[in-house]
């Protein structure tokens, strides 16, 4: 397993590409499955993730062909040869889920593997399979599989989610495209990649209304064609640079990053007195003082703060004068990264879904565990302004879901390199 070292200190100053949003990638990826004509996406970011779900799409009978330095993606399901994603692929990445709606949809049938670790637990999907059986799938749950079966082909329904869930959105709008009459989604998620999932699907020739609102309307169709399409911006990766660079101290220009995506972290900047603006060719962001002042923040579905943030966001907070409270209501237990950045000086209190961050002067190297994807990259943010050197350990989560991570922050400036861990498992 790798490790990255970073030498804490030194200003970010300059331009940094943002690559083709990880969540929009994998949910259109998906959207092959539902038709038998070749579908060519560019923008789709080189990352373990989406190699993930090529292995799972290759399992069904779809043709990849994926150009790493061009970033395009061909698929083409022209015949699935499998409606079975086993275990050993799924249980890798949650959302495998997404192949679940337009598998049975085309097919009559999908046997998905129940996400690995995750499947009763705290992130669940039952969502997903109550819509299902909404549209007429029968759904059986046995040795870890989902089976659902439609031999006559789904059924639009009324659909109401208990909450909101950007997956369950996903699949069930994908699985709509291709069911009988209308199918409504009332409380659907309203993320961009959503939106983008749709724009696709309907240049793919499906009739939906209602995209980026809480009421989504499919008029199901009897077929999909192929397509070309160019993959939205990673808002993720865009806010994460953005807190790198203001944490740093340095002036950074985020190419491609659209500002109407970080709506969201624009107040809270502004109170961190933090200058966030939309420039020729992305956006660019600066501290407007020397001291970053504290914040409070609070998780919520789009438009609201990404939980995918909450974590960088944090480590900002580790560094700022005063205190800022961070508010995790999508997740349980996705604070762990605190333990983590205690051991880097921090000084953090966590009461429930709440940590309380109340800055310090300085952060000090340390050894530390990466434990998921956000949890990583904000333990390489506390890295680049400690004093001395931080190794981050396990970075196989970073590598899932940020492109070239260590290429992009030397490119304007970081410290770091990825080195084999040999004292690791
Ligand atoms: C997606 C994103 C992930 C992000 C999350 C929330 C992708 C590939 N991943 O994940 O990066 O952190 O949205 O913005 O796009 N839930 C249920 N039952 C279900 C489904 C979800 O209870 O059937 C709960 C979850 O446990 C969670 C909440 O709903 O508490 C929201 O989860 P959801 O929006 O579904 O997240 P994902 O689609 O898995």
């Amino acid at each position: 397993m790798d490790k990255i070292r970073i030498t804490g200190g030194l200003p970010l100053n300059g331009e940094i590409e943002i690559s083709g949003a990880k969540n929009a990638a994998l949910p259109l990826m998906a959207a092959s499955l539902l038709t038998d004509q070749p579908l060519e996406f560019d923008r789709v970011p080189d990352l373990r993730d989406v190699a993930s779900l090529i292995e799972i799409l290759e399992e069904l009978g779809v043709a990849c062909a994926y150009d790493a330095q061009k970033k395009t993606l061909k698929l083409h399901a022209a015949r699935l040869s499998s409606c079975l994603a086993p275990y050993d692929l799924v249980r890798k990445m949650r959302a495998s889920i997404l192949v679940l709606g337009p598998l049975v949809a085309r097919h009559g049938e999908a046997k998905v593997s129940l996400p690995g670790g995750c499947a009763i637990g705290t992130r669940p999907v039952d969502m997903h399979i109550d819509a299902l059986r909404e549209l007429g799938a029968e759904i059986e749950l046995a040795e870890g599989y989902i089976h659902a079966r439609a031999p006559g082909g789904l059924v639009g329904a009324e659909i109401h989610f208990p909450k909101s869930s950007v997956g369950a959105t996903e699949n069930i709008m994908m699985a709509a495209t291709l069911a009988k009459g209308v199918t409504v989604l009332h409380n659907a998620a309203r993320e961009p990649e959503i939106v983008d999932l749709g724009g696709c699907l309907v240049k793919m020739g499906a009739e939906i209304e209602g995209l980026g609102t809480d009421k989504i309307t499919v008029r199901g169709k009897s077929f999909l064609r192929g397509t070309a399409h160019s993959v939205i911006a990673d808002r993720i990766e865009a806010g994460t640079f953005a807190i790198a660079g203001v944490m740093t101290g340095g002036a950074l220009l985020l190419k491609n990053a659209e500002i109407g995506h970080l709506g969201a972290m624009i107040d809270p900047f502004h109170k961190a007195g933090v200058d966030i603006a939309e420039v020729a060719g992305g956006v660019s962001v600066r501290r407007v003082k020397d001291v970053l002042r504290g914040v409070d923040i609070m998780t919520e579905p789009y438009p609201g703060f990404p939980t995918d943030l909450q974590a960088q966001m944090m480590s900002m907070l580790t560094i700022a004068t005063g205190a800022g409270m961070v508010t995790e209501t999508i997740f349980e237990n996705r604070f762990m990264h605190v333990p983590e950045l205690l051991r880097m000086g921090a000084d953090i209190t966590v009461h429930g879904s709440s940590a309380l961050v109340r800055g310090v002067k300085k952060l000090k190297g340390a050894d530390v565990m990466a434990t998921d994807l956000r949890a990583s990259v904000s333990l390489v943010l506390a890295g680049l302004v400690a004093e001395g050197a931080t190794s981050v350990h396990r970075i196989y989560h970073l590598e899932r879901g940020y492109e070239n991570i260590v290429g992009k922050l030397k490119a304007v400036g970081a410290k770091l390199e990825k080195l084999k861990d040999d004292g690791e498992d």
